[in-house]
């Protein structure tokens, strides 16, 4: 039985606790102001259960998830717990584990360049930059079978493999069409079908389902081709439609695009609300316990849990405009901060900034 209010806030590693205390502060200001009545509770997962429990997803926190509404995650991961065997690493035993486990294969992340934080050209970014990677999350070569082995001559090797099945890519291409109606109305589905046999029945299969969104234009692009253009034109793009690995590598290249992964915010969904909810950007080991990591992406996280798993769009809008604010204003974390014009804040001065934005929007 899911507890109505509750979302779980699994803070995880790194920069993850410090930018999670600013999301909480932003939670805080829109449950007071709008009523809400969410009830963040704590857990802890990746290397910091390792070290408590022993294992990266404890019981308790699994349980947690179950209970919730929705996830709210930070990060995981670092070198203390590289050595460990790859099921047992926080990124697989956790964060890959409740993607998998909840069925959420829809991975979203939004990217909207504003052209002061681009490191690209203004006149290359001049239509506009409004990007939205529409990543598949449960298959793929994160979830193919994979082992080691040895050939012939006694030489170590090992494999992971790429699969798809026509039920998978189906029902992400069905998302992202159905997104791209509320946008622009383009989608531009990433593969290498030139060379991989699991992507030419990738190219196929979003070619059967756009026959059912007539009004939405489809194109292919393979995915070297579409890194490339990111840096040279990414304005006529609208919904990029990619498999698991690609959809993570130019993720990470929209946000690139867009100034720093301090901006990436994301929202993993399965088939009904319930949602994960994580910054693209990682643990950021050399900005642990600065006060310098960015914590937008996961306050932005937060706004889209708050639309896509509890339905507050009032609240999310909220909470984004004032993210937009505190950019357009000059606010900037050292990620983002390349002119003596803007002001140079902290992780904690950027929460309170977002909130006092917010205040001022109410
Ligand atoms: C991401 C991350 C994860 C991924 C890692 C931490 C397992 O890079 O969410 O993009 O590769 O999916
Ligand atoms: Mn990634």
């Amino acid at each position: 039985m899911k507890n109505k209010n509750t979302i779980a806030v699994l803070p995880g590693d790194g920069i993850g606790p410090e930018v999670m205390k600013e999301a909480l502060k932003v939670l805080d200001f829109v449950n007071n102001n709008y009523q809400l009545k969410i009830e963040p509770k704590l857990s802890e997962v990746g290397g910091q259960a390792i070290d408590l429990y022993g294992t990266a997803l404890p019981d308790k926190t699994l349980e947690l998830c179950q209970k919730s509404k929705a996830i709210l995650f930070g990060s995981v991961g670092g070198t203390k717990w590289d050595e460990l065997p790859s099921e047992k690493r926080p990124e697989r035993a956790s964060l890959l584990f409740l993607r998998k486990h909840f069925k959420l294969f829809a991975n979203l992340r939004p990217c909207k360049v504003l052209n002061d934080l681009s490191p690209l050209k203004e006149e290359r970014i001049q239509k506009g930059v409004d990007l939205l990677c529409v990543r598949e999350l449960t298959g793929g070569l994160y979830f193919g079978e994979k082992g080691k082995k040895f050939n012939k001559f006694g030489e170590k090797g090992a494999f992971d493999t790429l699969n798809y099945f026509e039920k998978e890519v189906k029902r992400i291409a069905n998302l992202a069409f159905t997104l791209a109606r509320k946008r622009k109305k383009k989608v531009t589905s990433i593969d290498k079908a030139n060379v991989l046999t699991s992507m030419v029945l990738w190219r196929e299969t979003v070619e059967s389902v756009s026959k059912k969104f007539k009004d939405v234009s489809l194109e292919h692009l393979y995915v070297d081709n579409m890194s490339m253009q990111l840096m040279l034109d990414p304005s006529p793009y609208d919904v990029l439609l990619c498999p698991n690995t690609f959809g993570d590598i130019l993720s990470d290249q929209c946000a690139g695009l867009s100034g720093s992964l301090g901006l990436l915010p994301s929202a993993s969904l399965g088939e009904n609300d319930f949602g994960l909810y994580e910054p693209a950007g990682g643990t950021a080991p050399d900005l642990v316990g600065k006060n310098k990591a960015n914590p937008l992406a996961q306050i932005h996280s937060l706004s889209l849990l708050l639309r896509y798993s509890l339905k507050k769009e009032e609240a999310a809008s909220l909470i984004e405009r004032a993210i937009d604010r505190v950019l357009q204003k000059g606010i900037r974390t050292r990620d983002l901060f390349t002119s003596k014009t803007q002001t140079l804040v902290g992780t904690k001065e950027m929460g309170d900034e977002v909130v006092k934005e917010m205040e001022r929007l109410c």
